[in-house]
């Protein structure tokens, strides 16, 4: 454990290939050992497993565009608009397509070195908000909607984070769940945002995974973006994931 630890620490994202002895009790039973595990509050979980959260993908589950303006296929750090956003998760692939699917990384910690002196400096003191309304909201039932943002409002989170490990800054926002910067009015929060969720998206700052069946991956959600390729064509994608809780960012 310790090990692992470490080497989450100094890499952000661990790999692991054919994890066929793995079960979803052994899953769960793993996060558990990183963390309190949490679930999503909008989506599937496993059968007899309410912290293993199901994602799968098939032609008979397209993407909900009209009802989900975003999805796993944009930039982001997983349910940043949470007070305590999770520390991290890890996913295992069930069920792989012929090709495709693929998962990317993003450092936050080189997107954030990677932008010069003088915008470092700026962004410093500044805060944004993230609202879980801008992804989920479009899709739910206006008296679920209520009763969530009851339950999430929303939440300032500061746009450099500090990794809590190692106190290395980084840049912590993310457009499908940033909604602007707290004190701008719209004009400016709409220009700023859209140049940092920017970021997330060179090339050098990232690492990308194929997936195998049985691959596992284990991530820092507090230090990296992801994303989910949506490029599977007929095939079909499973995955299921843990997540363990995080703490407020600062
Ligand atoms: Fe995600």
């Amino acid at each position: 454990m310790a090990e692992l630890r470490a080497a989450l620490v100094e890499h952000k994202v661990l790999f692991f290939r054919d994890q066929h002895q793995l079960t979803e009790a052994g899953q769960v039973a793993f996060g558990a050992l990183f963390g309190e595990l949490e679930q999503h509050p909008f989506a599937p979980a496993a059968s007899g497993h309410p912290e293993l959260m199901v994602l799968r993908r098939a032609p008979d589950t397209p993407v909900g565009r009209a009802k989900y303006p975003y999805g796993e296929d944009f930039w982001h750090s997983d349910v940043s608009w949470r007070a305590d956003p999770s520390f991290g998760s890890i996913l295992r692939a069930k069920e792989v397509p012929a090709m495709g699917g693929d998962t990317l990384w993003a450092d936050m910690e080189a997107a954030f070195a990677g932008l010069s002196p003088s915008m470092q400096e700026a962004l410093r003191p500044l805060r944004a908000v993230h609202d879980f309304d801008k992804s989920f909201g479009p899709g739910l039932p206006p008296e679920q909607k209520v009763a969530m943002a009851e339950r999430y409002p929303a939440v300032e989170h500061p746009v450099v984070r500090t990794n809590p490990d190692t106190g290395a800054p980084l840049l912590y926002v993310n457009e499908p769940f940033t909604t602007r910067i707290a004190g701008m009015d719209i004009r400016e929060s709409d220009a700023l945002p859209r140049l940092l969720y920017r970021q997330a998206s060179k090339p050098e700052y990232q690492c990308r995974f194929s997936w195998r069946a049985d691959s596992v991956a284990f991530w820092d959600n507090r230090v990296t973006q992801h994303y989910a390729c949506h490029d599977i064509g007929s095939g079909v994608r499973e995955m299921h994931r843990v997540t363990m809780a995080g703490e407020a960012p600062h």
